[in-house]
């Protein structure tokens, strides 16, 4: 199993050596791990092309160490725990045997359907066990697990099935979310109508029993299609680069990228991590909020913890339902030890019920988590005292979809927690702050962008389908390095804050958004010219979307206009993507080689109108007084 730092002066032995041999590092953490073959090589490291290697010829499965390793020692210890949408409905409890067991028999239907090593399965399902059993499954035969959030809609849905030619796609009949019951199933038809050939078989989890349309030739419920099969699946055994899954993620152009993570560097560091950050002691209960459809859920609410030997907590609902103690109520409820969430519930849950957690009994708590944006101050001091109560430190951590693993982090009771800090950098992880130029920022109290050294074992490996993108994107900023996308400051003591993104991407609720993506959307209503979107501070969600929308003819009825506008990217990408906030303008500031000037857009969404800095260089100078004037902030 993992070693655990214990200390800030094993913290600072682990970094060191890290540092001075990263693949000594790393070989002796990948040791504690099930292999087949032996690696013969730790580290290909070449941050240029990029091709980045770890444990190279190694040979392993990763099921085989979340769940077959750990039946000798924890055969009947809960492996997974799943809380219903309703808090009067029993909760699941699946020990290691029983969810290996179930993982097989999935991974054998599977194989029925021709399911083979390499073939890409897409998932649009809810928060239940049968998610985590699925991707297992996957995990199991060596086919590659793409899951889609279950708010995208059909469109969206579609073009991430096309972009990797998914040959199966998993869901339910429906997916219930708080007061909500989402016909799941007819987003899959439409999407898999919209000229998903690859699409053979579509598996369906029986959920709520709701009514479905059923094709005969291609659906197949998920009770039939494992009645009968056997409980034993022996594993694939992959190459430690081939690949585990994909996962799309939004970014400053285009469409969503499919970005790569492959088996045992995810593996090693996945594991490594949840073990330190939060500090997992034997028989504790872990509770992850986050959503399967995004990196945190595969990270840790599967991988990490179940590589671990860790009884994870999955939660079907949402925060607010029934009500704003719902969240305290699973805590208490379950006795949970550790529990991870995004600053965006925490803002809601203050807002909704400022004493809500008084009324349970939050003991059990050890570590308290944030992720997925950065997180207020004021939100900070109320989970701390609220939740925390002075037991629990907060670890504020940093990372992406693209780093696999959490990056920049406090270690609870090891290294300090300071309100809106992620802290210092994890052994193997080699920050730095570069100024526009590329100049690295070297001391401390610096600020810019956001850089990585060195290669860790998680680091994406390339985006699917298109490598070219994935070294324009991340390695060609800045030669030899991995650039992150985000800003961030170094305090006096070398702690990181991380500001947000410096690029055109903007952090919803802790939902990565495009803005170009939302504009795309925008433009496909046939009464818009162009549009222009952009983040805002906004109190719950952490940024809004503040759209500037051109149309072609005089807006007579700006509400039913701004409905349409709502519905067409409600239709394109998911109501995740819906716009906060549409200002109907004349035009959009451009410069003389036609772009638009988006720091000016920005700068009025976020009422800094009397900051503007210089519109001199603009094509048309005379927009800015319009634009400001019609501001709706
Ligand atoms: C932001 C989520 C501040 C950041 C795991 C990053 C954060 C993007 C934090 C990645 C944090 C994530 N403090 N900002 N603790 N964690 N971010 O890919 O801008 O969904 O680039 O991965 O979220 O979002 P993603």
């Amino acid at each position: 199993m993992t070693l655990q730092i214990k200390s800030i002066e094993q913290y600072q032995e682990a970094y060191d050596k890290s540092v001075e041999d990263p693949e000594g590092f790393w070989a002796e953490q990948a040791s504690t791990f099930l292999w087949r073959k032996k690696w013969h090589t730790v580290l290909k490291n070449d941050f240029i092309t990029p091709d980045v290697q770890w444990f190279v010829g190694g040979k392993m499965n990763i099921t085989e160490n979340c769940l077959d390793r750990h039946i000798a020692t924890r055969g009947d210890q809960d492996a997974i725990i799943w809380e219903p949408n309703e808090p009067d409905e029993p909760s699941v409890h699946l020990t290691y045997r029983e969810l290996l067991a179930e993982v097989n028999k999935c991974a054998n239907a599977l194989k029925s359907f021709g399911v083979k090593k390499g073939d890409r399965i897409c998932f649009y399902m809810p928060m239940i066990p049968q998610v985590a059993i699925a991707i297992l499954a996957c995990a199991r035969i060596g086919a590659i697990h793409s899951v889609v959030f279950a708010g995208f809609s059909a469109n969206a849905l579609a073009e991430r099935i096309k972009d990797s030619q998914c040959k199966v796609v998993i869901c339910s009949d429906y997916n219930r979310r708080g007061p909500k019951n989402i016909p799941v199933k007819d987003v899959v038809d439409e999407a898999v109508s919209m000229g998903c050939d690859s699409v053979e078989k579509v598996l369906v989890f029986q959920s709520t029993g709701g009514k479905v349309m059923w094709e005969p030739n291609r659906d197949v419920w998920w009770h039939d299609a494992i009645k009968g099969m056997s409980k034993e699946c022996a594993p694939e055994i992959m190459d430690s680069e081939d690949m585990l899954f994909i996962l799309y993620t939004s970014g400053s152009t285009g469409k969503p990228k499919g970005v790569v993570h492959t088996c045992g560097g995810y593996m090693v560091y996945t594991s490594y991590t949840f073990m330190n950050v939060f500090q997992y002691q034997e028989g504790d209960i872990y509770w992850c909020t986050a959503d399967v459809g995004w990196i945190t859920g595969h990270s840790y609410i599967i991988y990490g913890p179940l590589l671990s030997g860790a009884t994870t907590l999955m939660f079907e609902g949402v925060p607010g339902h029934p009500d704003a103690g719902r969240f305290w109520h699973i805590c208490e409820k379950h006795r949970v030890n550790q529990f991870y969430t995004a600053p965006t519930a925490i803002r809601a849950l203050m807002a909704a019920g400022y004493n809500a957690p008084n009324s349970y009994d939050l003991s059990s708590l050890k570590v308290i988590g944030s992720v997925g944006e950065p997180i207020n101050e004021e939100a900070w001091h109320w989970y701390d005292e609220k939740v925390g109560r002075g037991n629990a430190p907060i670890v504020d951590t940093w990372w992406q979809t693209e780093t696999g693993g959490i990056m920049i982090t406090p270690l609870p009771g090891i290294t300090d927690s300071k309100p809106c800090f992620a802290s210092y950098p994890l052994p193997g992880i080699q920050p730095c702050i570069l100024d526009a130029n590329g100049i690295e920022l070297t001391g401390n109290e610096v600020e810019g962008l956001l850089c990585i050294k060195f290669p860790w074992p998680s680091i994406l490996r390339t985006t699917y389908g298109d490598h070219e993108r994935c070294r324009s994107n991340y390695f060609a900023a800045f030669p030899n390095m991995y650039f992150t996308g985000d800003g961030a400051k170094r305090d006096t003591d070398g702690r990181y804050r991380i500001i947000g993104r410096v690029d055109d991407v903007i952090n919803v609720s802790g939902h990565r958004i495009g803005t170009a993506e939302v504009e795309d959307a925008i433009d496909q209503h046939s009464g818009v010219v162009e549009s222009a979107v952009v983040g805002y501070p906004h109190d719950i969600k952490g940024q809004g979307i503040y759209a500037y929308v051109k149309a072609h003819h005089e807006v007579i009825d700006e509400d039913h206009f701004r409905r349409e506008i709502l519905a067409v990217v409600t239709k394109e990408i998911g109501p995740i993507a819906k716009p906060d906030i549409i200002q109907f303008v004349s035009q959009l500031p451009k410069t003389r080689s036609g772009k638009i000037m988006r720091r000016i857009l920005r700068k009025i969404a976020s009422g800094e109108s009397d900051s503007l800095g210089d519109t001199s260089t603009l094509l048309n100078p005379e927009c800015v007084e319009e634009l400001k004037a019609g501001a709706l902030v």
